[in-house]
């Protein structure tokens, strides 16, 4: 990835901003464990919150029993914080830091879920190498979530031009061995009020 939206850029924002002083805070991942809920997979099937950031999403996951979670971002001030947030909880989690679009990985996951991480990717050849990785990465029968801007929400966030997508353009990305099972569009309220039009989406790879 290319210094603009690089680890840089992320960890003077991890670093300079209180963790409800950006817009994507939320205290509670609501939509995230509703979608993780349908899935139905178990708490002990590998878990990996791509681009997780300093979300909260790790701790309700290990406060729900999940023991295999990993959390993995460019920014290791943002898993620094999630860290020191946690406390002693912290070691139940595996933290990556590492650009997804570059990572090497040799396991599989049950689920991926990326909220807000996939639409930074504005450089074809980064998404190209980013959904590999997630095709290798999820087990045959495996889940992915993605949260990203809808067509309708903002074109920019964190000063960073964002792609958007709908549904089905999700579902064109990542193939046909992936089965759209549930969208759902959702208004983010930033900690300031202003809503943020997301979409999601459940996908089930093929077993
Ligand atoms: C808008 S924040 C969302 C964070 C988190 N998913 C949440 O819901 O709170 C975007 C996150 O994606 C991470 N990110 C951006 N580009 C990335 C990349 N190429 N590889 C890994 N992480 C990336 C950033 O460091 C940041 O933590």
């Amino acid at each position: 990835m290319s210094e603009v939206g690089g680890s840089g850029h992320w960890n003077e924002v991890y670093s300079t901003r209180r963790e409800d002083g950006v817009s994507w805070f939320e205290d509670i991942p609501d939509l995230s464990l509703r979608l993780i809920d349908r899935s139905g997979i178990a708490p002990d099937a590998p878990f990996i919150d791509v681009g997780g950031g300093a979300s909260r999403l790790v701790d309700r996951l290990l406060e729900r029993g999940f023991t295999d979670v990993t959390v993995l971002d460019l920014s290791s001030r943002a898993l620094d914080n999630a860290k020191s947030r946690l406390g002693d909880a912290a070691s139940k989690a595996g933290w990556v830091v590492a650009d997804v679009s570059a990572w090497r990985n040799d396991r599989t996951y049950g689920i991926w879920h990326d909220r807000a991480a996939f639409h930074f990717l504005t450089e074809t050849a980064a998404r190209e190498a980013y959904l590999a990785t997630l095709r290798q990465a999820v087990a045959p029968g495996g889940f992915a979530i993605f949260g990203v801007f809808a067509p309708d929400g903002p074109a920019t966030c964190s000063g960073l031009p964002v792609m958007r997508y709908d549904a089905r353009q999700l579902a064109e990305l990542l193939g046909p061995s992936f089965e759209l099972l549930h969208q759902e569009r959702h208004g983010h309220k930033t900690p300031w009020s202003v809503e943020q039009k997301f979409q999601f989406a459940l996908f089930r790879r093929a077993g």
